[in-house]
């Protein structure tokens, strides 16, 4: 074990605000650490400390002369009409066998890693970038919030790929259950001091309750001490027998101290606009086709979303669900078909990417007075500002120097303030710490209009959709029912799916496979076992189905991506060995 970059009394504040307030920590070779903190903690400047480009006011960042850092860059490295491998080869330098090599670990093969990669979608991209950074060969690994934006299955991917890579990480992330999947320590910023704990994040969680009850529990019994210390020193100060006594009482109560108990950051509070409740279709689209001038990502849709309905798109990145948003709200058209809204509809969307729909050069408050209804006034903005945690001359940054949640906070207090009764919502969980999520979540579960949203994060789509589509395939379907149901209905589709590609399978090997021995020429002898083995093989057959059907349901029903994980690799080896199974029945009974 051997350091690799230590952190010695860290200052740093912007205006009066402080980040870091004699911060220390260290951080060892091979050790992945989950780096927690609400949103504008600082985690994000911190990490821009460690890359040298922004200086601390005060303290020191001592690196290991054999440290080399690698970090998941945010923004697009990609050259115009460059291929991935293209990109791998001159971002690394390496040859591109080696190139290829990496990339397949990312399941980047064939149009992926050949076609241009500036058209790959995020999902794909970060992929791309993953690759590059393992190129580069880094003994500590950056990544902020890599999980943003991608799919279910990247994101098991990432933590796959993150598991098995063998130096240390230091990850920013408000999604606890990545976070567990893959750290085994946590790094917390809080009030401008880091606190390193050797353990996961549930963990640290619990040991951060239990020392606040502990802290509680040992100041009320002080506190008790301290009053029938005050009570005997009141009573006895005067006497003149007593006084001594008292006075070595009043010593003792000088020593007793209370600690101090850390309170609860405040959390932002989100209220939806307050419309009335519709009924009926808000939207149909009819036989649309939806895509780009040379490029169709989904055809013959049909869809009908009724109003008070909050629908969640879903589907592998890269299968369109931001180009059926996009086509939805107007800003693309439809190569075919309409898009038909309802009568008085008033549509507020939330992009996906923050950054770029902000202003930048605004203020907080500028833009809250610009986005607001005529008519609102400047209590009610600055109340606003306030419930979503800008407070003082917090309302008087400008937009580019605030963090990722405080973007995305801004961004949704925008639509909020609004009256709009259709909420459109692209991955409105982006960047926001796990207690802006739960008030987004409580207001959306409270608002009586229209919500159509897409969301990676599982908790927050089990809570918040009554209804399901997917987009999947070039087609888009409405499963009609929550998330539940559309588990269900997906599980279901797997299994038969499965089943079907199997029969086929062991159809197709068949006829390149060893020609089995005719069944008349057997002897009575051979009959028996082989009627046997036959018998043996349905039997392990049921098992198996049996098996990875219970796997299937429970994968299905976690919400734990360590647990998914697991699970998918166990249904993964149980497929393999139903198909050998199959084909060997098949092949036993001559079919
Ligand atoms: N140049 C700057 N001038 C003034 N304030 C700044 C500047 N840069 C960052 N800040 C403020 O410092 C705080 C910390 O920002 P940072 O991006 O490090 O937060 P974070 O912990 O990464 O938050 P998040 O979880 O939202 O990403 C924020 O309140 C931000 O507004
Ligand atoms: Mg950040």
């Amino acid at each position: 074990m051997a350091v690799l970059l230590q952190i010695q009394n860290a200052h740093k504040s912007y205006g009066d605000q402080v980040l870091l307030d004699g911060a220390d920590a260290t951080l060892i070779d091979d050790v992945k650490v989950g780096f927690v903190g609400r949103n504008g903690a600082g985690k994000s400047t911190l990490l821009r400390v460690l890359l040298g480009e922004e200086e601390l006011d005060a303290g020191e960042v001592l690196p290991h002369p054999k440290l080399r850092v690698g970090y998941l860059r945010q923004h697009d490295p990609f050259l115009p009409g460059e291929s991935a491998l293209d990109f791998l080869i001159r971002d690394s330098g390496q040859p591109d066998w080696k190139c290829g090599e990496i990339a397949g670990q990312f399941e980047l093969k064939g149009a992926y890693l050949e076609g241009p990669v500036a058209e790959l979608s995020g999902g794909w991209q970060t992929r791309v970038k993953l690759a590059a950074l393992l190129l580069h060969e880094p003994n500590l690994l950056l990544l902020d919030e890599p999980t943003n934006f991608l799919d279910v299955r990247t994101q098991i991917l990432l933590e796959h790929f993150l598991r098995n890579f063998r130096e240390a990480c230091l990850i920013v992330s408000h999604d606890r259950a990545f976070l567990k999947a893959t750290c085994t320590h946590t790094l917390d910023l809080t009030r401008g001091k880091l606190t390193m704990y050797p353990g996961k994040i549930d963990a640290f969680l619990e040991f951060q309750k239990e020392r606040r009850e502990h802290d509680i529990r040992v100041n009320a019994t002080v506190q008790a001490k301290q009053k029938q210390l005050q009570r005997f020193i009141d009573k006895n100060r005067a006497g003149a027998n007593t006084a001594s006594q008292a006075r070595s009482k009043q010593k003792q109560l000088d020593r007793l101290k209370t600690t101090e108990i850390e309170i609860d950051d405040p959390t932002a509070h989100m209220r939806a606009p307050i419309v009335e409740p519709r009924h009926g279709p808000a939207v149909r689209c009819e036989d649309l086709t939806i895509g780009y001038p040379d490029h169709e990502v989904a055809s013959g849709i049909i869809l009908e979303i009724e109003h008070g309905e909050r629908a969640a798109i879903v589907g592998d990145n890269g299968q369109g669900k931001t180009t059926l948003l996009r086509t939805l709200v107007g800003s693309l058209d439809p190569k075919k078909g309409n898009v038909r809204w309802g009568y008085g509809c008033e549509i507020g969307t939330y992009a996906q990417h923050v950054y770029t729909t902000l202003p930048k050069d605004q203020t907080v408050l500028e833009y809250l007075e610009y986005k607001a209804n005529p008519g609102t006034t400047n209590q009610q903005i600055l109340a606003m500002a306030g419930a979503l945690l800008f407070r003082n001359a917090h309302v008087h940054k400008k937009i580019s120097v605030l963090s990722g949640g405080e973007r995305a906070r801004l961004c949704m207090a925008g639509l909020l303030l609004g009256t709009y009764n259709i909420l459109v919502l692209d991955e409105p969980g982006n960047h926001l710490d796990v207690e802006t999520v739960e008030a987004l979540a409580e207001a959306l579960l409270k608002y009586k209009g229209t919500v159509l949203f897409t969301s990676h994060d599982r908790h927050f789509m089990k809570r918040i959709a009554t209804s399901v589509i997917e987009v999947r395939d070039g087609q888009a379907k409405n499963y009609m029912g929550d998330y539940d149901a559309y588990l269900y209905a997906m599980n279901k589709e797997i299994d038969d799916g499965e089943r079907e590609l199997n029969a086929r399978k062991a159809a197709a090997t068949k006829p390149n496979g060893k020609p089995s021995k005719p069944v008349a020429e057997l002897s009575e002898k051979d009959h028996r076992k082989l009627r046997k083995e036959i018998t043996n093989i349905e039997r392990k057959i049921a098992r198996l189905d049996e098996q990875k059907r219970e796997l299937n349901e429970k994968l299905l029903a976690t919400t734990d991506p360590d647990e998914a994980l697991r699970l998918h690799n166990e249904i993964e080896a149980l497929s393999e060995e139903l198909g050998e199974a199959e084909e060997r029945w098949c092949e036993l009974n001559g079919t």
